[in-house]
């Protein structure tokens, strides 16, 4: 405690004592911890000046005044140090930052969108020039319940048809399910609805426990489409697939086929096929030598599934189509493959489309 005129005789060798160690501070972050050693809160000069009060009243302005211009010195010396600190600091960041301007730049790596989003992004797009919304991903669960991916699609409880599609159950709950076909939104969208029109199409992931093989995956992609309102008939579905075909393989006409087929969501129900893109139909590996492709399922709505839904069967009718997207963009690009559109080989994703 400086408490007499005696103690005033060290402050001479601490200021020296300080500034020597200001001038060889290596640091910044030294120099800092140096100023708050010696001036800070507690710093050693600070409790000096604090204990002031404790001084003779004779003695004090002296002591006051030789504790002021320690405190000075210091912090000048502090100053001078810092800048010439930052000065080296940057002087040194230059000196390793120079910009060598001739050598060769980086390229850098823009993204592209998957072969599948494109095929998804096309397909929705024709069917918004025919006046159709396009649904978001999240209105449709891909996690659903057995309610809405087969009870009011007009599946019986034990139908073998739930069978047909081999259904992944999760341990979440007993009726919960990843759902295997994008109908779930007919019946999410109606049902959220109510009142007709509807003209929706909804993209979406699905799943199923297939063998994996060149043609089939565990999981894909479907689109959904679904056209309510009064009078729409089975005719109306066959001009909008026929004009939707047209337009996804290029703007002209393709022969198509609509064969009988069974939805219990649909009735009557239909698989839609399109002659075959690589052999006109004469036949080949692709189409297994008969001249067509099946792309699609479809059919008029089933009036029990517009009737779970809360809507008049008898005033409002409409029909339903759920296509493969993999398929399509397999028939499309001529991809030989379901697997490559999983599996990330940057070689195949590479290929698609330029950069956006
Ligand atoms: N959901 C059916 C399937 O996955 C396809 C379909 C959709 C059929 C809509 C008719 C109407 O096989």
């Amino acid at each position: 405690m400086l408490t007499s005129s005696l103690q005033l005789d060290t402050l001479p060798t601490l200021q020296i004592d300080v500034i020597r160690q200001v001038t060889t501070c290596q640091t910044i972050e030294a120099l800092e911890a140096l100023r708050v050693e010696i001036l800070g809160r507690s710093g050693q000069l600070t409790l000096l000046k604090r204990n002031l009060k404790d001084v003779s009243p004779e003695e004090r302005p002296a002591v006051g005044q030789a504790l002021n211009a320690v405190s000075q010195a210091i912090e000048t010396a502090l100053t001078e140090k810092k800048t010439q600190l930052e000065q080296a600091a940057l002087t040194e960041k230059l000196r390793t930052e120079t910009i060598d301007v001739t050598l060769p730049g980086l390229p850098s790596v823009v993204g592209k969108r998957h072969p599948l989003t494109l095929v998804i992004d096309d397909i929705c797009s024709v069917f918004e020039g025919m006046g159709y919304s396009v649904l978001d991903d999240n209105a449709c669960p891909e996690v659903e319940t057995e309610f809405y991916n087969f009870e009011a699609l007009n599946f019986p409880e034990d139908h073998p048809a739930r069978d047909m599609q081999d259904t992944y159950y999760t341990e979440v709950a007993k009726n919960v399910l990843l759902r295997s076909q994008t109908s779930n939104a007919q019946i999410r969208y109606m049902s959220a609805q109510k009142t007709p029109p509807f003209k929706v199409v909804a993209p979406g992931r699905v799943y199923r426990n297939e063998e994996v093989s060149s043609r089939k995956y565990v999981l894909f992609h479907q689109i959904e489409g679904l056209y309510v309102a009064e009078n729409v008939t089975f005719a109306d579905l066959k001009g909008t697939l026929n004009t939707f075909i047209a337009q996804l393989f290029g703007g002209s006409p393709r022969k198509t086929r609509f064969r009988p087929s069974f939805f219990p969501f649909t009735e009557p129900s239909a698989e839609v096929d399109v002659e075959c893109l690589f052999c006109g139909g004469d036949g080949c590996k692709v189409c297994g030598h008969s001249g067509w492709l099946e792309i699609l399922g479809a059919g008029m709505v089933h009036p029990n599934v517009l009737e779970n839904c809360g809507i008049d069967s008898e005033k409002y009718t409409g029909f339903a189509f759920g296509m493969g997207v993999e398929r399509l963009a397999m028939l499309r690009d001529a991809i030989d493959d379901i697997r490559i559109f999983y599996n990330n080989d940057q070689r195949f994703l590479k290929q698609f489309n330029p950069a956006y």
